[in-house]
């Protein structure tokens, strides 16, 4: 028999699309598993890849400078699933023996995974497999359900944010409409917080299919005041109101050049989305108003995260580490009315947090008078 171990062994991966704030929750799950319970922390590299691979390396103080501010993941990250690993003939397997095996292999006690709704089935399944784990909830989209917010969702608002207060100033100086697309995969959050907090005048969101007579009256109602340039943001996987037929109005990027779009806008993204290109034509047919779009695509995802997404990070990184101290296994750490609380990964997997329509963000944004296309 060997003896018992004497310190905890834990490994750290991130997956999914990357978010600013990933090497906050890196910095803060190691500095105190190592720093306060005397834990061996590893890192493993490009997500689930690095698992099935056996690619880690080792995590000390010295790793951990600088970390806080800097954006992307120092391990690396990827959309692969251990269940379903793409090969290189182009078919798949099922690979979540290999990763389990490393996480033996490694004498692992817990693997801390970091990543969206992807990340959580991917977990869960290693759970079921035997696997500790413990979650945190990353995405600039903030879909994940069980936890009132994620880490990189405040810097993406922020940096939308300020595009909006940045196509403010253009547009109004050329008296044009601006179309601005914004990500968020299948739910409004980023969009809806950035047009609120940017002051957009129309914006169109998964959650609520819209009508163009909507968009129109309402950029209409601004021509009238004299206002001669608007702000309509579009969020991605938005879809007018089905025709009768059943099908998604002629917004939707069906097109040669929706299609591009979609796929520029992220290859998990929506496929059946509006295009931007598409909207804009039609704003500008209608209204005779030059109308111009812009993509803020990955520029979201990038750069240093702002201090509520460090300190959410750093928050749930180190209420992570208690868990694993405590032995609470297949979790996710949730930040629940701004505590962190355990929540089961059989819970957030299967599920995604759209807007609620009853939100107070949708409240507020009716009250002011911000078109929601309905
Ligand atoms: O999940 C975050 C996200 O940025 C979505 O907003 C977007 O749909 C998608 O990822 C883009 O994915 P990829 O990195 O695979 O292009």
């Amino acid at each position: 028999m060997s003896a018992p171990k004497k310190h905890l062994s834990i490994g750290i991966l991130t997956a999914g699309g990357d978010c600013p704030g990933l090497n906050a929750a890196i910095r803060g799950v190691a500095k105190a598993a190592i720093g306060t319970y005397g834990m061996d922390v590893v890192g493993i590299l490009d997500g689930f890849t690095g698992l099935v691979q056996n690619r880690v390396i080792h995590l000390s103080d010295r790793e951990l400078t600088g970390l806080l501010t800097l954006g992307g993941t120092m391990l690396g990250t990827s959309r692969d699933k251990p269940h379903r690993m793409a090969m290189p003939d182009g078919s798949t397997r099922d690979m979540t023996g290999a990763a389990v095996e490393t996480y033996r292999r490694l004498n692992l006690d817990c693997l801390v995974c970091i990543g969206g709704d992807g990340t959580a089935k991917n977990a869960l399944n290693l759970a079921q497999a035997g696997v500790h784990i413990v979650m945190l909830p990353k995405t600039i989209d903030n879909d994940v359900a069980e936890t009132d917010i994620t880490f990189g969702h405040d810097s993406a608002r922020a940096i939308a944010t300020e595009a909006i207060d940045r196509l403010h100033t253009t547009a109004s100086s050329h008296s044009r409409i601006m179309v601005v697309n914004i990500m968020g995969n299948n739910a409004g959050w980023l969009a809806l917080g950035a047009s609120l907090a940017g002051g957009a005048d129309v914006c169109l969101i998964p959650e609520i299919p819209y009508r163009m007579e909507s968009v129109f009256d309402a950029l209409r109602r601004r021509i009238a005041k004299g206002r001669r340039f608007s702000l309509v943001s579009l969020a991605e996987g938005s879809h007018p109101v089905p025709t009768k037929a059943g099908k998604r109005g002629s917004a939707a990027g069906k097109g040669k050049k929706g299609a591009k779009e979609s796929k520029s806008a992220g290859k998990k993204g929506p496929s059946r989305a509006t295009s931007s290109r598409k909207l804009a034509q039609q704003i500008e047919d209608e209204l005779d108003i030059p109308t111009r779009v812009t993509t803020l695509g990955y520029v979201q995802r990038g750069g240093i995260p702002t201090p509520t997404d460090r300190l959410l990070a750093t928050q749930m990184g180190t209420a992570a580490t208690r868990l694993i101290v405590a032995g609470r296994f297949g979790v996710m750490v949730a930040l629940q009315g701004g505590r962190t609380v355990p929540v089961a990964l059989e819970e957030v997997a299967f599920k995604k947090k759209t807007v609620p329509l009853d939100h107070p963000l949708i409240e507020a944004a009716r009250l002011i008078g911000l078109c929601l296309g309905d």
